[in-house]
C-alpha cells in the first residue's frame, strides 16, 4: 500500500507499507522525517499529527472523539483535515493515500 507523506517544506516521500499498519507505524519504519510517535501509536503523545490530503479527506476512517482531544495537544494547527497518523489503519482502499506533515510535532 502506497503512502505519501509531504513535508512541509514540500519534500514529498513514498513508501510502500503493510496491509495492517498505521501511516504512524509506516512513517517510522520508513524513516519519513516528520512524523515522531512517542507513545508508538496509543493516542498520548500528539507527535504523530499529520493532515490528509483533501482528495483523500473522504476515504479516511472519520476521526474519533478521543482522537480529537489527544490534537488539542499537537504542537502544529489543527484542522479539520488533521488526524493522529497512528489512529489511520492502511488498507487497500487507501492505496496511494496522501498527507501532509505539520511543521512541528514536539
Ligand atoms: Fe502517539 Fe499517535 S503515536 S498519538
Amino acid at each position: 500500500i502506497k503512502v505519501t507523506y509531504v513535508a512541509h517544506d514540500g519534500t514529498e516521500t513514498t513508501v510502500e507499507a503493510e496491509e495492517g499498519t498505521s501511516v504512524m507505524q509506516a512513517a517510522v519504519s520508513h524513516d519519513v522525517e516528520g512524523i515522531v510517535g512517542e507513545c508508538g501509536g496509543s493516542m498520548m503523545c500528539a507527535t504523530c499529527h499529520c493532515y490528509v490530503d483533501r482528495a483523500w479527506q473522504d476515504r479516511a476512517t472519520p476521526r474519533s472523539e478521543d482522537e480529537t482531544d489527544m490534537l488539542e495537544g499537537a504542537a502544529s494547527e489543527v484542522t479539520e483535515r488533521s488526524r493522529l497518523s497512528c489512529q489511520i489503519k492502511l488498507d487497500k482502499s487507501l492505496d496511494g493515500l496522501v498527507v501532509h506533515l505539520p511543521e512541528e510535532q514536539l
